[in-house]
């Protein structure tokens, strides 16, 4: 029973999440229902950083419908299926897992042929959804003071050179050089103060910090590969056709990094962050372009970073909970007779004399 409440809760959730959303005569307008939010919860050691979605199986999702990012237009969706969206975290690292089904299309080399996701976290109070962040400056003008307060963290995976199932981002040569890069897969850890004004982490129109890192790691899959790992390039893994399956991607990252300069966000145990996701897709065999992407929502999406494991998990837990307590009491209630015994047999008398500590 108390179950069936929690999963209608939970579907009560996703329902209310719906979101009416309309640019009309070139104003941005944006009417969520409601705040929108993901719970991450803390379930450690479950999920396994290799674009498989196995492992997250009963995590709780969210679904999203997928509009343009800049017309969120309900009839210009994105028609193949909406976007699942579940993050956990383990108490040092945060994960994400993006699903969508589509059409199979990769070309090669050509990040612009294939499919690519990317997360972008608030980092500055005053960044805003709408315009990476809503600095107003020019692109020679907008500068760490200049833009201050409206920071965004992303994250961008485009996948042209990555094999599937293998990791990509953060790797000790471009951790070395001090910046966001990722020359082998093209998970790059990037800032923006607005969709003109952006950096790979630790590059900036007033200068360099080698300081800055790529803290994001991923990887991605499709349904239609056969075989489950340890491709590598000379396998041709990539499917032949354009078969129909499902796309998955999956991050991590630290929730705290050593970030200095407002280029990361920082994610908080028992708080808040504000999130988006895009998605691009090669429609009608056209390359996609910077700003031609769909979003799962025309505003920041509110993730909590919960401190236990909650909801539908939390049911499953209180089950076992109480046949370990009951187990629990019969092995305390085992232990207590023991220790009467094992004190009866200690105090009882034995006869043997007393030696004196000198005569040993
Ligand atoms: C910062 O790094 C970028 C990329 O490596 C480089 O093109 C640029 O010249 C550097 N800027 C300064 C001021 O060193
Ligand atoms: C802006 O960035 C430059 C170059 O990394 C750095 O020296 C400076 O301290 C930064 N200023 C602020 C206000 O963060």
């Amino acid at each position: 029973m108390l179950r069936a409440l929690l999963v209608l809760l939970a579907l009560g959730f996703v329902l209310i999440g719906r979101v009416n959303s309309h640019q009309e005569s070139g104003e941005w307008s944006c009417e969520s229902g409601s705040e929108i939010r993901l719970e991450s919860e803390f379930r450690p050691g479950l999920v396994t950083l290799d674009g498989h979605a196995d492992d997250w199986e009963d995590i709780f999702s969210s679904e999203f419908p997928l509009l343009p990012a800049l017309d969120p237009d309900d009839d210009k969706e994105y028609k193949a299926g909406k976007m699942t969206v579940k993050t956990v975290h383990d108490g040092r690292d945060v994960f994400f897992l993006l699903q969508v089904d589509g059409e199979y299309k990769y070309s090669k080399g050509e990040n612009n042929n294939c499919p690519s996701v990317a997360l972008m976290f608030q980092v500055g109070e005053d960044a805003t959804y709408h315009d990476m962040g809503g600095c107003k400056e020019e692109p020679d003008s907008c500068t760490n003071k200049t833009c201050k307060g409206h920071e965004v963290d992303i994250m961008h995976f485009s996948i042209g050179n990555a094999i599937p199932g293998r990791l990509y981002g953060g790797n000790p040569i471009d951790n070395r050089d001090g910046n966001g890069g990722d020359r082998f897969g093209h998970l790059v850890d990037v800032y923006a103060w607005n969709p003109h004004c952006r950096h790979l982490d630790g590059i900036g129109p007033t200068g360099n910090d080698s300081s800055a890192q790529n803290d994001w790691k991923g990887a991605w899959w499709h349904s239609s590969f056969d075989g489950h790992s340890g491709f590598v390039e000379q396998d041709s893994p990539y499917a032949s056709g354009n078969p129909k399956g499902t796309y998955y991607f999956e991050f991590s990252r630290p929730l705290r990094t050593t970030d200095r300069l407002q280029q990361d966000t920082q994610f908080t145990i028992g708080g808040t962050s504000k999130m988006a996701v895009a998605f691009w897709y090669p429609v009608d065999g056209k390359p996609w372009h910077g700003s031609g992407h769909y979003s799962i929502n025309c505003d920041w999406v509110t993730v909590d970073i919960s401190s236990d494991s909650s909801m539908l998990s939390r049911s499953s837990v209180s089950n076992s909970g109480s046949t370990a307590s009951v187990f629990a009491l019969l092995l305390s209630v085992v232990s207590l007779c023991a220790s009467v015994f094992v004190g009866y047999r200690v105090l009882k008398p034995k006869g043997v004399p007393f030696t004196p500590m000198e005569n040993l």
